[in-house]
């Protein structure tokens, strides 16, 4: 039962890449032809990318969750579609049908519904991976409100912020987080947040650690309370193919994270053909994808496109290394997973540990494993293809963002040639190109440049959430007619693409992207700090860590107690995962007589390659160079 639009080969992938080129919008409708619409669309594809305006499928109408779970009731009604492995190997994973998934999504509906929430509101969700987040998220798209998922890994402070940029008027979180052998108190940090967030009105708290936190009276309601009472059918709303779908706050060149926006119908398609397509789902398989619901990998990949497909989706609560660093490969032989995809900073994470943690399970389940996040390094990818892979399992290395929804350049399962460190060739439908600084398209092969994408595709970000000129001048006004997703790629002679990394001020720690300028704001919030300029460096696990070179002010002791409060000030605005791993005290920056930090300098110190730092001619202060090349900490 795969659906029309899975590739079976890569001479078909072939044909159907060249098609899509020649005729984008007859390839979309025959792809959108497979789902449930209740109305189907006026025009296929409509777009500029000057202002920008792009609209997929316009005049249809659908809700996507009667894609993701009613269409299957028929057919797949008593087939698993979440196994959720819980934190603690001891604790017993929940199972899911269709069915029994449906009725729990609608009481939640319902529920929301009882507290007022209606279409286009948007509802904040920061929570463990429990079953209730990927069952809230939709619910919340079930009544045509808007899901805005923060990962539970922020801090008060950077919650506060996305909430207040949505003007989100409820909040659904935990008592607590169940994270190895940690537990982490959620509620707590949604309580500091609200101190700042006068629009919510309501927050929904799931019970996960049997504790006893605050409630505010009249505000919170414990979820598995209010839930029990509610009715097991819920209508879907019925929503047009551009109406909001949901916000995810992702980081970019300058302080402020920024809410890229996704709409119903384009979203939908793109999510199901990509997850069909690269990860080669069959009927019986069971997948698992082990990101977090709270990035754009957890939402595409392990809620919306495998429940489009009438997938069984392994949702696991806990982390790679707990109680050991056999846990993954354990899940996999427990459950039976045929597909794995996880990201390559967990792959070395666990290479770090030694094989025998890997070697003591069959794996004999896996046919297809995958990675995202970051670029795969040759020995990383090694480790994987024969320790994980047994040498017979094809790795698809997938390059995509936030902004794009979904999976754009990969290889899909065993039908294309497998390159490592290579993310291969761009899904039909997807048309990626390289140009040099000054967008000149670079057509021949062996080279390298800035990578844009020059057709629209239905799951690309229709705008950033309040602010339309922000996503404009971000994404669209680099290079006229395309965009630009800050990444530099090489292709080589076969046409494959391998991405380099960021050519901008972001910097990618485990496969999470950071803006150095919101990392600066942070530090520099610190009572101490005048300034501060933040650079990523090569990280063994990390892929990158953030090097911090610091102003402090007159009278303050450059020493470790320092560098600890700076790090607190950092994991209080951001959270840890924006910790900086070197802080390295100046006297000053090096600076353009402009003013302009001039960051090539900086970087080249920091990976510690500062004998070649190339013309420093036009800094104001050359002496500052030779203070900070004697500083380095290595
Ligand atoms: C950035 C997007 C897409 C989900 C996870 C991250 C980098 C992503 C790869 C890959 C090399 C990759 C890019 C991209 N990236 N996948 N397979 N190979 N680099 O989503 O937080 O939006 O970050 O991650 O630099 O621009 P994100």
């Amino acid at each position: 039962m795969q659906p029309k639009y899975q590739i079976q080969s890569f001479e078909e992938y072939q044909e159907k890449y060249k098609l899509a080129q020649e005729n984008p919008e007859g390839f979309w409708a025959e792809v959108a032809e497979e789902f449930q619409w209740r109305k189907k669309w006026d025009s296929v594809c409509q777009w500029e990318f000057k202002t920008p305006d792009v609209k997929w499928f316009d005049g249809a109408k659908l809700n996507i969750t009667e894609n993701c779970l009613d269409r299957h009731l028929a057919t797949r009604g008593n087939k698993l579609a979440i196994i959720w492995e819980p934190n603690d190997p001891r604790d017993r994973a929940i199972r899911l049908t269709y069915r029994e998934l449906h009725e729990k999504v609608c009481q939640m509906a319902n529920l929301l519904k009882k507290f007022g929430v209606k279409k286009g509101d948007r509802v904040c969700l920061y929570m463990p991976m429990v079953p209730e987040l990927a069952i809230a998220v939709l619910a919340i798209a079930r009544i045509g409100a808007i899901h805005s998922v923060v990962f539970a890994g922020f801090s008060a402070h950077a919650l506060a912020d996305r909430i207040n940029d949505a003007q989100c008027n409820m909040v659904i979180t935990s008592d607590g987080i169940n994270r190895g052998n940690k537990q982490i108190p959620a509620k707590r940090v949604v309580d500091e947040a609200l101190k700042t967030c006068p629009s919510v009105k309501t927050v929904l708290v799931k019970d996960c650690c049997g504790w006893t936190p605050h409630m505010e009276e009249g505000r919170d309601y414990w979820l598995d309370e209010e839930i029990e009472t509610m009715s097991r059918v819920c209508q879907a709303e019925v929503m047009d193919a551009e109406d909001l779908l949901f916000i995810l706050y992702t980081s970019g060149s300058t302080g402020k994270p920024k809410g890229v926006v996704h709409t119903c119908g384009g979203y939908m398609v793109y999510a199901a053909y990509s997850f069909s397509n690269v990860f080669q789902y069959q009927e019986s398989d069971v997948y698992w994808c082990t990101a977090d619901i709270g990035w754009i990998t957890g939402h595409s990949y392990i809620v919306y496109g495998p429940l489009l497909n009438g997938a069984t989706t392994v949702m696991f609560e806990g982390v790679p290394t707990f109680p050991d660093p056999g846990r993954f490969w354990q899940v996999c032989d427990k459950h039976g997973v045929n597909q794995f995809y996880t990201a390559p900073t967990a792959i070395r994470a666990l290479m770090a540990c030694g094989e025998d943690h890997v070697l003591s399970y069959s794996l004999d389940s896996i046919k297809v494993l995958g990675t995202v996040g970051e670029p795969i390094n040759e020995e990383a990818w090694r480790w994987y293809h024969i320790h994980v892979g047994k040498e017979k399992c094809p790795i698809v290395d997938t390059w995509w963002q936030t902004e794009t929804g979904g999976i754009m350049i990969s290889g899909l399962g065993n039908h294309s040639p497998l390159n490592p460190t290579h993310a291969g060739y761009p899904l039909p439908g997807i048309q990626p190109i390289l140009v040099d600084e000054k967008g000149n398209e670079i057509t021949e092969n062996e080279v390298e440049g800035l990578l844009c994408i020059k057709h629209p595709w239905p799951s690309m970000l229709r705008s950033t959430y309040g602010d339309h000129e922000r996503c404009r001048i971000t994404y669209f006004s680099h290079f006229e007619n395309m965009y630009f997703t800050g990444d530099g790629a090489k292709r080589d002679k076969n046409g494959m693409y391998r991405i380099i990394g960021r050519v901008d001020d972001v910097i990618n720690v485990s496969g999470h992207r950071m803006g150095t300028a919101e990392v600066e704001n942070a530090i520099n919030s610190n009572p101490h700090v005048v300034e501060s300029a933040v650079v990523g460096y090569p990280h063994d696990i990390k892929g990158q860590g953030i090097y911090a070179y610091v102003i402090t002010e007159e009278g303050c002791p450059n020493n470790e107690n320092t560098r600890a409060e700076i790090v607190e000030t950092v994991v209080h605005e951001i959270g840890k995962i924006a910790k900086p791993e070197k802080i390295q005290f100046v006297s000053g920056l090096p600076k353009t007589r402009s003013g302009k930090i001039m960051r090539r300098i900086l970087r080249k110190v920091a990976e510690g390659t500062a004998d070649n730092l190339g013309d420093t001619s036009t800094l104001l202060d050359p002496d500052v160079v030779e203070e900070i090349k004697n500083g380095y900490i290595g």
